[in-house]
């Protein structure tokens, strides 16, 4: 069966988490597409030559949940030669077969709009901050201007700009708990596998 969940959604909305939950409960494979920008930005050197020999490797390294690797995923990012070298690979994930859930910032835009069920995950800038901030703490406000500033590139850039996609399910989470989001998402791809 191929079937693919496609989320997107800005920094700290909750995709990572709705991503694996959905994953575990249909049986899916999972990819954090995140991982792939921030594997690009924490190799440094040319970006592009990174983003095309990028390895299995280069995805397990310590230090690319860090606020600095989001960053430095969030600029090289924004150059269209990455973009299209990490494109393929994605696909090829989106539509394997068993089924996958990938999550990101263009995965119903670009890399997948056949995708079977698309899901845009947001929540105010204030929540994400904090979130964020409860995991890596230091200076709250410091973590809000982080956010904002990768909002804004994100959302901002050229190539593939966060947006939601047509035909996607919004879901704001800023006044849910983990339980109640991921059981929305779950209730979406159950009635798209029904309506089928
Ligand atoms: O989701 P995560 O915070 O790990 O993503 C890091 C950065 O990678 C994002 O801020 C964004 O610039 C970039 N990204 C992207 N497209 C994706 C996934 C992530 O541009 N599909």
């Amino acid at each position: 069966m191929i079937f693919t969940v496609a989320i997107d959604g800005p920094a700290a909305a909750g995709k990572g988490t709705i991503g694996r939950a959905v994953a575990a409960r249909f049986g899916f494979a999972h990819l954090d597409t995140g991982l792939l920008y921030r594997a690009v930005g924490a190799k440094g050197g040319d970006p592009v030559a990174a983003a095309e020999g990028l390895a299995t490797a280069d995805l397990e390294r310590d230090g690319l949940r860090t606020l600095a690797a989001g960053q430095a995923a969030s600029r090289v990012a924004a150059i269209p030669q990455v973009r299209a070298a990490l494109v393929e690979f994605q696909r090829r994930f989106a539509r394997r077969e068993g089924g996958a859930v990938l999550d990101g910032r263009d995965i119903g835009t670009v890399i997948c709009p056949e995708a079977e069920v698309k899901l845009y995950v947001t929540a105010s800038a204030e929540v994400r901050a904090h979130r964020r901030w409860l995991e890596v703490g230091g200076d709250e406000s410091a973590v809000l201007a982080e956010v904002h500033e990768r909002d804004a590139r994100d959302m901002g850039r050229a190539d593939a700009p966060l947006r939601a996609a047509e035909g996607a399910v919004v879901l704001d989470t800023s006044a849910m708990g983990i339980e109640e989001a991921v059981g929305r998402a779950i209730a979406v791809v159950l009635e798209r596998m029904e309506g089928r």
